[in-house]
């Protein structure tokens, strides 16, 4: 079998398509969305990330302001700074970029955030709806995952889902998402004793564990869905996947490439949480509603 391709870049534009749309009708109530994204420290890998997440923003027509901040910044300023943020009614979306150099706490930051402007959906509050319901934010790179699944047409309810990887960014919201989807699912990690098997009975496999080609094709059954969160730098410079892609494919039914699958998706699914966000002030908005698109 010669797997499908996923397309991120495809379904990514689908979607920014109709955000577009949604961007150019809020512009008649006289809202524009806006996120502000904080980078702390001169990490070279985060702050491409940061910049892309900017561009994309303007791509639509939303505002993006990018603040980068140095490592020396203490956890006291860099809560300060964020509640400036929190106070600007022109921002809707606040994103401060992880990991945090040392010495900084990560989630003392994201607490700091109002909730309805985390469009990580990191917050306790946001990350409590997810678990217990729905939550008005789902985290981004997982949510990507959720919607190519839904734009391919592939069933959830009833597969075995196998994620590989425990992080609070992708593993566990990544498994409350598909079991609300309706799937049996099974969170692997370092400690998991014979992972190849717990892959061979996955009809969705999810990997994300930041390990480059470390899933390999005879641990896929024949058919599976691989989805592969891993963006991985080798040492010639090339990006490649958590799953090594030539022999998975031969095996999988359908796959996402690294670069090209998942990561446009989750910038992507940042852009359409804090659109929400910014639609969430419309007088007639509930606010902290759950998400239809
Ligand atoms: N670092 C890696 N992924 C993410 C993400 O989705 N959000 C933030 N804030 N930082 C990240």
């Amino acid at each position: 079998m010669t797997a499908k391709i996923i397309d991120g870049k495809v379904i990514s534009d689908f979607f920014r398509a109709e955000y577009k749309r949604r961007v150019d009708r809020l512009a008649s109530s006289g809202i524009r969305p806006g996120l502000a994204v904080v980078i702390v420290g001169d990490d070279p890998a985060s702050q491409v990330y940061v910049r892309n997440k900017a561009k994309a923003c303007e791509s639509i027509g939303m505002y993006s302001e990018v603040h980068p901040l140095p490592s020396t910044t203490s956890q006291a300023a860099l809560t300060a700074f964020v509640e400036t943020l929190n106070a600007r009614p022109e921002i809707h979306g606040i994103l401060v970029q992880l990991p945090l150099p040392k010495g900084l706490d990560d989630r003392a930051v994201i607490e700091a955030i109002a909730a309805e402007k985390d469009v990580d959906g990191f917050h306790y509050a946001n990350m409590g709806a997810l678990v217990i319901d729905e939550s008005p934010y789902p985290p981004c790179t997982p949510y990507g995952v959720m919607k190519m699944l839904e734009y391919e047409g592939i069933t959830i309810e009833g597969k075995h889902a196998v994620i590989i990887g425990r992080s609070n960014i992708v593993g566990k919201p990544q498994a409350m998402l598909l079991l609300k989807a309706g799937a049996t699912v099974t969170v692997c990690h370092s400690k998991t004793q014979d992972l190849p098997a717990f892959c061979r009975s996955a009809d969705i496999l999810v990997a994300a564990v930041g390990r480059p080609n470390f899933v390999e094709g005879h641990w896929i059954k024949p058919g599976a869905v691989v989805i592969d969160v891993g963006i991985n730098r080798l040492p010639d410079g090339k990006l490649c996947g958590d799953v090594d892609y030539h022999s998975a494919a031969e095996v999988a039914s359908a796959i996402t490439p690294v670069p090209g699958g998942v990561g446009p998706m989750t910038i992507t699914m940042l852009l359409g949480n804090t659109l929400h966000a910014a639609e969430a002030t419309l007088p007639n908005a509930v606010g902290m509603e759950t998400r239809l698109a």
